[in-house]
């Protein structure tokens, strides 16, 4: 933490940034469209790779679980053509609403806030497919919520999951004492927050998530992968905040995680996960 500015700038230029030309379905997008609206690691590069292990038809069904900004379900509906339901518990409907009509989407999303853990207001096998980048370990532990969510998938329908993942549980000592990069308050006014106890406790590693899924009886794993290029995409991630000023501590706990994730297990990561309903 507290790098002098030359320190942050030495570091970066060291940072090779991911190859464009492996994500082709990004061609038209700015490295800013990249990463607007986005709150968890990947941005576009994640979600690519999600769409891609999901192989999702025109008129399809979609099921978008903690949408966010709705960012990708606004890439959903233009390039899969696909209808979304659009879910998320902290943004509201009124701001996703007012999205997808500035966009010309509305007609193929409607948005919904609502706490996904409850009853859900939706048809038994309503969906195709559900989609969930980078938050379903913030609820898909809660006891009964598996189940009940996989009562919206049709059979043979698919469940993906792209997340920030870790290469390696904790240990006991760890979970004892988290390594400081994973144990820190935010800034205020979110200082009553520790990102340990409501964020990286509930991350493993895809191989977790692997048995997790598999062991419902509920589903079938197809793909779980971790993305090849995530240290990349990490690191142009934390380039492009420092480049635009966009969450100076941010940039600084993750300069940190990557340095101390050189020398230590777990280090973050990015991995996605496509499993068949039975
Ligand atoms: C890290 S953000 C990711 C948002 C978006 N998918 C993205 O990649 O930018 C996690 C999202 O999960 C949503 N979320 C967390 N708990 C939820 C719950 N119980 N029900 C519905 N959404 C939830 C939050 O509202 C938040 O938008």
């Amino acid at each position: 933490m507290n790098r002098s500015t030359t320190e942050i700038q030495k570091i970066i230029s060291t940072f090779r940034p991911p190859a464009r030309a492996d994500y082709p379905e990004l061609d038209d997008y700015s490295r800013d469209e990249i990463y607007h609206d986005f709150f968890g690691g990947g941005g576009m590069y994640l979600m690519v790779q999600m769409l891609r292990s999901l192989n999702l038809q025109p008129g399809q069904k979609i099921l978008e679980l903690g949408c966010g900004k709705g960012e990708t379900s606004v890439y959903l509906a233009q390039h899969s053509g696909v209808q979304v339901k659009a879910l998320d518990l902290w943004t509201s409907t009124e701001f996703l609403t007012h999205k997808f009509s500035a966009r010309g989407v509305n007609s193929q999303i409607s948005a919904i806030q609502v706490d996904v853990t409850r009853q859900l207001p939706f048809l038994e096998n309503e969906f195709d497919a559900i989609f969930c980048m980078n938050s379903f370990n913030f609820y898909g532990d809660t006891p009964g919520f598996l189940p009940q969510l996989l009562t919206r998938l049709k059979p043979g329908g698919k469940l993906c999951i792209g997340s920030e993942v870790l290469s390696a549980e904790f240990t006991p000592e760890q979970l004892d004492n988290p390594p400081y990069v994973f144990s820190f308050s935010l800034p205020a006014p979110n200082d009553d927050v520790n990102v340990f106890t409501g964020d990286f406790i509930k991350q493993h590693t895809p191989g977790w998530w692997r048995n997790f899924f598999q062991a419902s009886g509920l589903l079938e794993v197809e793909t779980c992968f971790e993305l090849k290029d995530a240290e990349a995409i990490y690191q142009e991630l934390v380039r492009y905040e420092y480049e635009n000023n966009i969450d100076a501590f941010d940039v600084q706990i993750c300069l940190d995680q990557i340095e101390w994730g050189q020398s230590h297990q777990p280090r973050k990561t990015l991995f996605v996960l496509t499993a068949r309903k039975i």
